[in-house]
C-alpha cells in the first residue's frame, strides 16, 4: 500500500487522476489532495472511494510520510515544489514540462519506455499529450522497420490548456448561439469558438512553437533514438476532449497498410479503429473517458512505398496525462511493493 499526495489535485489533470487511482483500483494507504491557497482557502473538497477529502495548502509538511507524489501543477510551480518532495523521500510523477528534457529525469510512456523508470532519483516526468499519444502509435512501427521522420499536424481540445481553456469555449459558444459579444480571450490568442489556431504555447526564434519543440525533444528521449526527425504543427481546435494527430510516417524499408495493422493490433494500449465502408474511423468525441490510443485511417503515401499516413486520436487528460501517470506510479508499485 502507499502513502499517496495528488498535486494540483483541483484541475483538469488532477481531477481525473483522483478518478483513476480509484477506478484501477490503486493500492491506496492514504491520499493528500494539495492544490494552491485559493482553493484550500474556499475549503474545496475532492472526492476519493465516497470521502470528500480537504484540499490543503502545498508547504513542505504535506510531503512528509509520502511515497507517491502525482503532481499537475504550472512548471513554476512544479520547479519549486518536487524538488522538495522527491528530497523528503517521495517519488514524484511530475506532468509539467519543467523536468522533462533534464538528463537526470526519465520521461516516461509506460508502453515505449518502462524500463527508464528505475532510473529514476526522485522524480519521473510525464511527457506533453500529443507526444505521448503519438509515440504509443509509432513505438510497435518503430520497433518493425526504423521511422526515419514523422510529419504530424495536431488538432489539440481546449481542455489542454486546462479547467479555464474549457470555461473559455464554453462561455464563447454560449455568446456565438445567442448572437451576443463575449470578453476579450485570455486563455488563447484568439476566439476560440469556430476557429483554428495555429498557436499552442509561445512561439521560439525559428518560428516554432514551444508546443511543437516539446514533440520533436520528448519523441527523440522516450523512443530512445535522437535521429527521428520530427515536423510538427500544432493546432488547437474547439473541441473540449481529446486531441486528434494526422501523421505521415517515413521508414527505413517499404511497409504496408496492412504490416501496420497487424503491429497495432498487438501492441498494447492501442485500438484500430479503420473501417471507412462504414464511417468508421477515430474521433474525439468517442475517445473522450478511455485511456487507449486509437488510430485508423491507415494508408500509403501514394508517392513512396516506405511511408504511411493515420489518424491518432486519445483522451488528453487520461492516457495524455493522468492514465500515463497512474500508469507510472503503478510500475513504482511492481519495483518497491511495501512501503520503504
Ligand atoms: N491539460 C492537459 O491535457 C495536460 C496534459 C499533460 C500535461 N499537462 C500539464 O499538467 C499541469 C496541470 O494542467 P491542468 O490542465 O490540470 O491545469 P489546470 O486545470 O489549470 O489546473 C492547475 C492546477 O494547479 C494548481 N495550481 C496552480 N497554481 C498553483 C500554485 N501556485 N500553488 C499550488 N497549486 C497551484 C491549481 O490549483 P487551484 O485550483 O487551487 O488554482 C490546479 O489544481 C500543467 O503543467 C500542464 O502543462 C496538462
Amino acid at each position: 500500500m502507499k502513502r499517496v499526495a495528488v498535486v494540483g489535485a483541483t484541475g483538469a489533470v488532477g481531477e481525473r487522476m483522483i478518478r483513476l487511482l480509484e477506478e484501477r483500483a490503486f493500492p491506496v494507504q492514504s491520499l493528500t489532495c494539495l492544490a494552491s491557497e485559493r482553493s484550500a482557502g474556499a475549503n474545496r473538497t475532492a472526492r476519493f472511494r465516497g470521502q470528500d477529502l480537504p484540499v490543503e495548502p502545498i508547504r513542505e509538511e504535506a510531503f512528509r510520510d509520502i511515497d507517491i507524489v502525482l503532481s499537475s501543477v504550472p512548471g513554476s510551480v512544479s520547479r519549486q515544489w518536487s524538488p522538495i518532495a522527491a528530497a523528503a523521500g517521495a517519488v514524484v510523477v511530475d506532468n509539467s514540462s519543467a523536468f522533462r528534457m533534464d538528463p537526470d529525469v526519465p520521461l516516461v510512456v509506460p508502453e515505449v519506455n518502462a524500463h527508464d523508470i528505475p532510473k529514476h532519483k526522485g522524480i519521473i516526468a510525464n511527457p506533453n499529450c500529443s507526444t505521448i499519444q503519438m509515440v504509443v502509435a509509432l513505438k510497435p512501427l518503430h520497433d518493425a522497420a526504423v521511422i526515419r521522420r514523422v510529419v504530424v499536424s495536431t488538432y489539440q481540445s481546449v481542455s489542454g490548456a486546462g479547467q479555464s481553456g474549457l470555461v473559455e469555449l464554453e462561455e464563447q459558444l454560449e455568446a456565438l448561439v445567442q448572437k451576443r459579444d463575449w470578453p476579450e480571450p485570455s486563455k488563447f490568442a484568439h476566439p476560440i469558438a469556430g476557429n483554428c489556431l495555429p498557436h499552442i504555447d509561445v512561439f521560439l526564434p525559428d518560428g516554432y512553437t514551444k508546443e511543437e519543440r516539446k514533440m520533436i525533444d520528448e519523441t527523440r528521449k522516450i523512443m530512445g533514438d535522437a535521429s527521428i526527425e520530427v515536423v510538427p504543427t500544432c493546432v488547437r481546435v474547439p473541441v473540449p476532449f481529446s486531441h486528434s494527430e494526422s501523421i505521415l510516417v517515413e521508414f527505413d524499408r517499404p511497409i504496408t497498410p496492412d504490416d501496420a495493422r497487424s503491429l497495432w493490433a498487438k501492441a498494447p494500449g492501442v485500438t484500430v479503429l479503420d473501417n471507412p465502408e462504414h464511417n468508421q474511423y477515430p474521433l474525439a468525441a468517442d475517445a473522450e473517458g478511455h485511456d487507449d490510443v486509437f488510430v485508423g485511417r491507415i494508408r500509403q503515401d501514394p508517392s513512396r512505398a516506405d511511408a504511411l499516413l493515420f489518424w491518432c486520436v486519445s483522451d488528453n487528460l487520461r492516457k495524455g496525462a493522468a492514465t500515463n501517470a497512474v500508469q507510472i506510479a503503478e510500475e513504482l508499485v511492481k519495483l518497491s511493493p511495501v512501503n520503504s
